[in-house]
């Protein structure tokens, strides 16, 4: 129910309708792409109190508000900011919640560039930066200190699909009154809300499912009341936001998420059982499946899955380049929740304690809106070229 006492809209009502309101634009039905960086005022007292609705274009304009309403209300948020990539979403966050002498605690199976950037840029600003293991993620209290500011959870994890106890972490992080973020980017709002389970702040790389057409970077960073405000301020003290037209291709793409959704999740549930049972596949990381070690934790908190996951090749201290190079339909190439199929060899090295698999090389894949018995048939292409190669060296 929402508060009014009517039944509270179903995710996709919301997806078609979120962040719209055609009567403020003479009825049509998608709001304007207004690029702009001055907007004008009626008098100097106007622009000295800034008391408009709009002042800057990098403060926000009707097409960015748009799609921050939408995200707001898919993530019951207080706020959302825009940024342009995925990876902005994940740095300005944390620049807004850390400083010199603090303590951040991120899980170990994190996007790599998060971790290049804890490493790297925290590190030089003088934040100290540790690594739990998601195996631990209800047991966290004791690594949290004073000086423990934020806790950095991704769920599933990056390339592993390692699964969160999330609300345990995020009660742990908030009895010591530090910030907890995740990114949300896999689940999506429809199949995971972060600020439901306690989280502060919900991380998107609207680059994959939201956009959803390989075409376009973008991040979303979505608050509660307590951060909302700080994370607005650092964005605009960092002069960052998101293009106008950009914004727009990701509301046209947000529209039909929920259904490109399903097909997604379907297709890649369906291969991924089937790969569970080919002999060249040690363990399909897949968390919808029973099979898979966080599975439990994954059904209690989510609420479905989408397309991404990984296998890992029966073949220990094997190469996965031929199983890849022989597929043709899968792509090879970064990023994924576009329409199209695409493979990785996945690089584990960085990680520290939640690492990689002893059967073999991770292979992930992005299961796009192709048919399933061709992404099938070209997987099978690629599991019968690996097995040539060993038979060929063996
Ligand atoms: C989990 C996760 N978060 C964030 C990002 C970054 O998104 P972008 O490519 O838009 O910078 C990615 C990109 O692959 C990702 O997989």
């Amino acid at each position: 129910m929402d508060p009014t006492g009517k039944p509270a809209p179903g995710p996709n009502t919301r997806l078609a309708h979120g962040g719209n309101r055609p009567s403020d634009y003479h009825g049509f039905v998608n709001p304007p792409v207004v690029r702009a960086s001055t907007i004008l005022f009626p008098d100097s007292a106007a622009l000295k109190g800034r008391s408009q609705r709009y002042t800057y274009g990098l403060s926000g304009t009707p097409t960015t508000e748009a799609l921050e309403a939408a995200l707001s209300e898919l993530e019951g948020a207080a706020g959302t900011i825009l940024v342009p990539s995925g990876l902005a979403a994940v740095t300005v966050p944390l620049l807004a919640f850390l400083s010199a002498g603090d303590h951040l605690l991120m899980v170990d199976c994190i996007y790599g560039p998060t971790r290049r950037f804890a490493n790297t840029v925290l590190k030089r600003l003088g934040v100290e930066v540790e690594y739990f293991d998601p195996k631990r993620a209800e047991g966290i209290a004791d690594l949290i200190r004073a000086e423990t500011k934020v806790v950095f959870l991704e769920a599933p994890g990056s390339n592993t699909f390692e699964m969160l106890d999330i609300g345990a972490a995020a009660r742990a992080a908030r009895a010591a009154n530090a910030v907890t973020m995740i990114d949300n980017t896999w689940a999506t709002p429809l199949h995971f809300r972060p600020l439901d389970h306690g989280v502060d702040i919900s991380i998107h790389a609207l680059t994959k499912y939201p956009s959803g057409h390989s075409d376009v970077l973008m991040g979303s960073v979505s608050a509660n009341e307590a951060t909302y405000r700080r994370l607005r301020d650092t964005q605009l003290t960092l002069g960052i936001n998101a293009a106008p037209d950009d914004v727009y291709l990701v509301l046209r793409g947000l529209r039909s998420m929920g259904v490109r959704l399903d097909r997604h999740a379907e297709t890649a549930m369906r291969l991924a059982e089937w790969l569970e049972g080919h002999e060249a596949v040690a363990r399909v990381l897949h968390p919808a499946l029973p099979s898979f070690d966080g599975h439990d934790l994954w059904k209690r908190q989510f609420a479905g899955a989408s397309g991404l996951f990984s296998i890992v090749l029966r073949q220990p201290h094997g190469d996965p380049a031929p199983f890849v190079d022989a597929l043709e339909l899968f792509g090879i190439g970064w990023s994924w929740g576009g329409f199209e199929s695409l493979a990785v060899p996945v690089d584990l090295s960085d990680r520290t304690l939640a690492l990689a698999p002893d059967e073999g090389p991770v292979v992930r894949l992005q299961i796009g809106l192709e048919d399933f018995t061709d992404l099938r048939t070209d997987l099978e292409r690629g599991l019968a070229a690996l097995a040539a190669r060993q038979n060929k060296n063996g």
